[in-house]
Parts: C-alpha cells; structure tokens; sequence
C-alpha cells in the first residue's frame, strides 16, 4: 500500500476516500471507531510455527479481533486487498463504463483464468469461472449426454448440488443414479475405495463425489477414486467446494475430469465467484447449458462460459484472493488449517460428553470438525456462542451427526480456537 496517510491517524488517504464513495460519513465513522488502520505487513512466511506471523494474517481481514469467524465452510471473509481490488475495478467500471475502459477489467478475468489454473496445476483452456460450486455442478450433470440405460455412481454425503441435481436430471433424461453410502467415523480410503469399485457397473458412466464433506469433514481418497473410474471408462466429478483455497489441490495429479470450488469459501475471495475445472480429455462431452454472448478468451471458456454480463470486479478480486494466498503459499496454508483443526478436536474430545465425529487422522479429514455438544440445544448453543461469545460456526440440525461445526482457516488465531474450547466446555458445564 502507498505511504501517504491523511490527518486521521491510522487512516489511509486511498482507504479513506473509498469509504467516503462507499457509504459516507456513516461507514467513515464505522471504520474510525474499529480503529480501521492499515495492516501491518506480512514480512516473511515463518519456515516454523510462528503465531505472530498468523496474527498478522488475522488484521489483514476487516473482522474486529473480538469475532472469531470458525465457519470457513461455509462463508470466507475476503481480505482487505481483496476488496481494495475488487472496489478499485468496481470504480473504474462505474466512472466510465465505456467497452474501451471494460477492456481491463476482461483482461482481469483472463488473468483470474490463468491464476486458477495456477493454483490448481492445470491449463487456462481447461478452466470456467463461475458463479459458484452449485453452478459448475449443474454444468456437468446437465451437459452430459445421459441416456436410458445409463448409470451415475454418487455419495451420500454430497451437497444437493451434486446428489438432488442428478436425481432430478435422472428423472428427466431417464438415467439411473446409484448412492454409495458414507460410513461414520470415516472407516478410512481403503473401505472407501473397496465400496466404489463393488458399486461401478458395466453401466456406470459418471462418478460424482465430495472431496471433502461438509458434514463431517470426510476426505475421500479422490486421486485413487479418479484413478479407478477411469481405469474403467468412467468420467469423474470431484465437488471440491471443501478444498479448494484450502488444501493443496493438484488436479494434474488427482486427474478429475471435472472439478468444482467456489471463491466465496476457502479462497477468501468475493462473494458468487467460482470454478468449474474441465480435463481437456472432457471438453468435447459437456454441452452449455446457458447460451450468450461474452465468453471467455481460451479453451472451454468460449463455450461453457458465455454467460452475458458478468460481474467483472469480483472476478479481479477472485485473481487478488488466490494471488494472497499464493504468497503465503498453499501448503503452508492447508498445514495451518490443519494444525487449528487437529487443536480442536483434541480440545473437544476432553470435554466431558462431546461426541467428535470427524476422524482425526490426516487422510481421513481436513479442516471441518462437526461435534455433538453434549445434551446441549444446538440451535440455542450456536446462538450463545454468537451472541456472548462472539464466535460464528455452524449447525447441523438433524439425527445425521447433528450438532455444530467448526471450520478454521489461515486468518485463524490459537487464541481464537483457545475461547471457542472455553466457550463450549462452559455452556456444556453450565447448560443453556
Ligand atoms: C460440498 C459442497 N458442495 C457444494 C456447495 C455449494 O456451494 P455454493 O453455495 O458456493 O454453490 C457446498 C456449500 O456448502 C458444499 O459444502
């Protein structure tokens, strides 16, 4: 960030003038009040564990230090150069929204391309941006040619995304879809692999599974499984909405034929931004579904993402957020990830009547740790711990591994994992 400041200490001339457009007086006085100064700068990533590097991470978020956002699974937070970036090309499209002037920000969007390609070890021509994981899903089940007679092999444990969507297009296109049932604790790759290859028919023609589950946090061993069907003639759809931006995914090694994440999550980038990877292998097997003008510049891009008028800025900012974490590096990312996770669920299974249900070994989980509080309401525990606690997660309603669920991420502190364990082992002490 440039150095000239303004006369309100900590308040920078630029972040200045944009909360002026953004919202006024109003916002200006917001950010005064949270002390809304420029983040102190990253310095080097630490080659050990270095709490203070991550506390720097943390004050590059605009969340105040009192919230602890422990839900990453289901909404990031984007940072602060994300929505400079974001903000600056909202600006110039606004201040002059000639086609000229839109040129840049299309040349954002192939530069987004060509990050993502990056960052997931694959080629722009085999990338489309999205709106989201529910998009990119729908793209596959719905421009697949599927028959009667056809066969599609899913999880039980995916996201309607991908498991109603597939029922719904099965009933319409007259196909038949088979549900391999998910096991809790997760019984390990093996018994997942072993229940796959007894599921696969001779009929079997699509193999749609989670990466990592939303429910328990479950890794599936997606390298072996796209091995698998692919040994067999079978395309694969690996729903990354839980990986991307969060482990160190290598689709040139995982070999997917299509692979889907959103930015809204794990990447910490804008909000209905996603991806759809395409294996070039499949380019010529998905028919769009939608239909219109402005497609993209390379590849798959020119025919699966011609959408119309996108929102070009979040895209920009899509590019800015895998660009930050980028230089943080992906790898040290998912091995912080895990280590708050692993320091969670070590910290859960102490407190008297919590039941853990995410498997604590490395294959087996990521950074979704699901739990039941003990006796306690979900519903209630989830509202004291927003409410008194100031720490944000999830529910899971329901008799299916019900209670609540943790998702740390990068912009996480121990302190914060710290007071989300005395949070819950008080309630649970104390009852509601
Ligand atoms: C595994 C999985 N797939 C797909 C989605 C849908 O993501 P989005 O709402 O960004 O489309 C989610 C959302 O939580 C998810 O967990």
């Amino acid at each position: 960030m440039a150095s000239e400041t303004v006369d309100r200490p900590g308040l920078h001339r630029r972040e200045f003038a944009r909360l002026l457009t953004l919202g006024g007086a109003g916002v200006l006085a917001a950010a005064r009040a949270e002390g809304w100064s420029d983040p102190p700068p990253l310095g080097q990533v630490p080659a050990e564990k270095d709490e203070k590097f991550w506390t720097a991470v943390r004050a590059q978020f605009l969340m105040p230090p009192a919230l602890a956002s422990l839900n990453a699974a289901n909404l990031c937070p984007a940072s602060r150069r994300v929505i400079d970036a974001m903000f600056a090309s909202t600006r110039s499209v606004e201040q002059d929204p000639s086609s000229q002037n839109r040129q840049q920000t299309q040349q954002g969007r192939e530069e987004a391309r060509r990050r993502i390609a990056q960052a997931l070890r694959v080629t722009p021509e085999e990338i489309v941006i999205t709106r989201n994981t529910s998009e990119a899903n729908n793209i596959v089940s719905s421009g697949l040619d599927l028959r009667p007679g056809d066969e599609v092999l899913i999880f039980s444990d995916n996201h309607p995304s991908n498991h109603a969507a597939w029922r719904e297009k099965a009933r319409r296109f007259g196909y038949t879809v088979t549900v391999v049932e998910q096991v809790n604790p997760h019984p390990g790759p093996d018994y997942y692999i072993g229940a796959f290859t007894k599921a696969i028919t001779p009929k079997t023609k699509v193999l749609a599974f989670t990466h990592v589950t939303s429910s328990a946090g479950d890794l599936m061993p997606a390298r072996e499984l796209c091995r698998l069907a692919r040994e067999r003639g079978v395309l694969t759809l690996v729903d990354g909405a839980q990986s991307f931006g969060v482990l160190d995914v290598d689709l040139a090694d995982m070999r997917a034929d299509f692979y889907s994440g959103s930015a809204h999550k794990w990447p910490c980038g804008p909000k209905e931004t996603g991806v759809l990877y395409v294996n070039a292998r499949a380019h010529a097997l998905v028919a769009p579904s939608v239909i219109s003008l402005y497609a993209g510049a390379v590849g798959i891009s020119k025919t699966l993402e011609a959408y119309g008028q996108r929102d070009e800025p979040a895209i920009v900012g899509f590019s800015e957020a895998l660009a930050f974490q980028g230089e943080i590096g992906r790898k040290v990312i998912e091995e912080r990830a895990r280590e708050l996770t692993a320091a969670l669920i070590e910290g859960l299974r102490k407190i008297d009547g919590v039941k853990v249900w995410t498997h604590p070994a490395r294959e087996r989980s990521a950074a979704i740790v699901s739990f039941q509080p003990a006796a306690l309401d979900v519903r209630k525990l989830h509202e004291a711990l927003y409410r008194s606690d100031r720490i944000v997660c999830s529910t899971r309603p329901g008799a299916d591994r019900g209670g609540l669920r943790f998702s740390p991420h990068f912009y996480n502190t121990h302190a914060e994992i710290d007071r989300a364990l005395a949070a819950v082992a008080k309630h649970v002490r104390a009852g509601l």
